[in-house]
């Protein structure tokens, strides 16, 4: 067992009150595309302005709805992976555990996992982007070139997700940043830690006196913070740390 791994697994006792950040990353190994991976990411291939914003959807509605359609499609042919289901695992081990995400699939509920707060909303719910009314898609809606039509006001239907330059639903953001302050252990999962506010937690659980650690193959702006560095994917480092969890108890 790898020995940082060994290491991290102390910080997870019984007690412990622990607040997991996950983004696109965790849901890599289940085919879903990351953002910013250079070669697969969406990014790369698409305008993130041009798609995820108010602006866009103005501009393009047909566009932007496709785009999303294309993406609930890869959503839906997904399915978790070790790595989803070690962190639901890994939550029955701890006395409090919070999952925060910034994934807008339904894979961390599919693993087992409860309470998931979604800080960039989900791709499975839609409403009227006038009135704000909820709407229950068709199949034939998801197969059109243009979003469906509000059946209150008319007015066209977009994805529940968090575009750029919208503000997040502010009772999750309260939630998460106030169990990060809380919080003993701050494990982050996948994320490039680049985006506002969720790249917040991580530091704000340091400054409150809190062990982070982050699940990544690669170093960036979160494992320079972290006081552990778990260098790998997480479907590989997830179920080994709940394994090494699982022995310090049986041994304790
Ligand atoms: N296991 C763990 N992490 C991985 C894996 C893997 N198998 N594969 C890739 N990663 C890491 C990448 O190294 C990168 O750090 O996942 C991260 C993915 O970063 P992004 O693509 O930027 O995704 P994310 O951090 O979730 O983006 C945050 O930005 O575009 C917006 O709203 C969107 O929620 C998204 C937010």
């Amino acid at each position: 067992m790898r020995e940082d791994i060994v290491r991290a697994a102390q910080f997870f006792s019984a007690d412990a009150a622990v607040v997991c950040l996950t983004g696109a990353g965790v849901s890599a190994e289940s085919g879903v595309p990351t953002f910013r991976d250079a070669q697969t990411g969406l990014w790369s291939q698409f305008d993130a302005e041009e798609l995820a914003t108010p602006q866009g959807f103005a501009r393009d509605p047909g566009l932007v709805w496709r785009w999303y359609m294309w993406r609930l499609e890869q959503l839906e042919a997904a399915v978790p992976n070790t790595g989803h289901a070690a962190l639901a695992r890994l939550a029955g081990l701890c006395e409090s555990f919070l999952l925060v995400t910034q994934n807008v699939d339904d894979l961390h509920e599919q693993a087992g996992s409860v309470d998931v707060l979604h800080l960039h909303g989900s791709l499975f719910s839609f409403r009227c982007a006038s009135c704000a009314a909820p709407h229950n898609l068709t199949a034939e809606q998801r197969g059109a070139d243009l979003p469906p039509a509000c059946g209150v006001c008319s007015e066209l239907v977009r994805p529940g997700v968090v575009w750029f330059g919208e503000s997040l639903p502010w009772d999750a953001v309260e939630e998460a940043a106030t169990a990060a302050h809380r919080c003993s252990v701050m494990l982050v999962v996948g994320t490039s830690g680049l985006v506002y506010p969720a790249s917040q937690l991580p530091l704000i659980a340091r400054q409150a006196g809190a062990t982070v650690i982050d699940v990544n193959p690669e170093p960036g702006p979160i494992s320079s913070i972290a006081d552990i560095f778990l260098q790998g994917k997480s479907g590989e480092v997830l179920p080994a740390l709940v394994r090494a969890v699982a022995d310090r108890r049986a041994s304790a």
